[in-house]
């Protein structure tokens, strides 16, 4: 094995067994590299599965779910926090056709495939992909009339912190539109409680989400609220997001041969569990909100 090999092993070793292993989220993501679920593109999502019956067409449908419900369309200049290798930017630009959509995202391996995969689709002129973080965007006041997270927020160091840049950049009249992941409401039942510590940790431990991050619905309301942002409107969607893509997965599961060695072990170990187990901890949310 070279010397890049091992350290490759060794550090997807020490992320998938090491419980205190620290890596930060571009470092994960780095590992994970380009091994994503969808087989036509490289979304980074779990999906929405309402209507959907690939991880394809259900990454594209969590993507859609939240443009939507930003009423993206022509005329806005999107912000696109976390956006992964660009599928998403590529599927609004050509199905919502904004006049203009700027990203940020943290991981610079993600950057500059996105942006091959930007210039190769053609879009260079209306998608700017930039390195950048949310919570400290590069990006001017009151400039932008819709951000978007797709599945990114739970990672930002704070959300509190993007929330509040968000309201900076948007225009008066501007939407926030989060598809996010949250912990569950504690069980009553004791037992069930252990399954959901371990179900959240697991997830908060291999994904880098921190303990700020790790709040209910309500309080995500108030912190929306606090930074200034008015008609917030939180719904989970957990049901169309956790069981049917367990489910998908377990009956499809020759993604498996895409990934690392380890994690295979560890993807059989996952869908071997029931649903309920595995992610009775999560919450799975859509968040909107206006900046008055
Ligand atoms: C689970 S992936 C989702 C990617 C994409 N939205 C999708 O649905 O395929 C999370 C993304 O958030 C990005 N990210 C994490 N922290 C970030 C930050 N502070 N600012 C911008 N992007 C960040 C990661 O690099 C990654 O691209």
């Amino acid at each position: 094995m070279s010397d890049n090999t091992t350290d490759r092993f060794f550090g997807y070793l020490n992320w998938l067994f090491n419980p205190f292993h620290g890596l930060k989220t571009t470092e994960v993501y780095d590992l994970i590299g380009t091994s994503s679920l969808t087989e036509h593109a490289l979304y980074l999502n779990l999906g929405y599965w309402r209507d959907a019956d690939t991880i394809d067409k259900a990454s594209e449908e969590l993507a859609l779910l939240v443009a939507k419900r930003g009423g993206m369309g022509p005329g806005d200049t999107v912000l696109d926090c976390g956006y992964g290798f660009g599928d998403q930017d590529i599927l609004w630009a050509r199905n919502m056709k904004p006049d203009r959509i700027i990203g940020l995202n943290i991981t610079k391996s993600q950057v500059e495939r996105a942006r091959r995969n930007v210039a190769d689709a053609g879009l260079g002129k209306s998608i700017d992909l930039r390195e950048g973080s949310a919570t400290e965007m590069p990006i001017e006041n009151e400039s932008v009339d819709l951000v978007v997270s797709v599945e990114s927020a739970f990672h930002y160091r704070t959300r509190e912190d993007f929330f509040r840049e968000a309201f900076r950049v948007l225009r008066q009249g501007g939407r926030l539109v989060t598809a996010d992941i949250l912990p569950m409401e504690n069980s009553d039942n004791l037992f069930r409680r252990m399954e959901q510590w371990l179900s959240w940790n697991l997830v908060a431990g291999k994904f880098n989400i921190p303990q700020d991050n790790c709040y209910l619905i309500p309080s995500c309301h108030n912190k929306l609220a606090k930074a200034g942002f008015v008609h917030i409107d939180i719904r989970s969607i957990r049901d169309d997001v956790y069981k049917p893509l367990h489910e998908y997965l377990s009956d499809n599961r020759a993604f498996i041969g895409k990934m690392h060695p380890l994690a295979k072990i560890m993807a059989e170990l996952t869908l071997n569990r029931s649903a309920e187990s595995v992610y009775c901890g999560l919450d799975y949310i859509l968040s909107y909100s206006e900046k008055p």
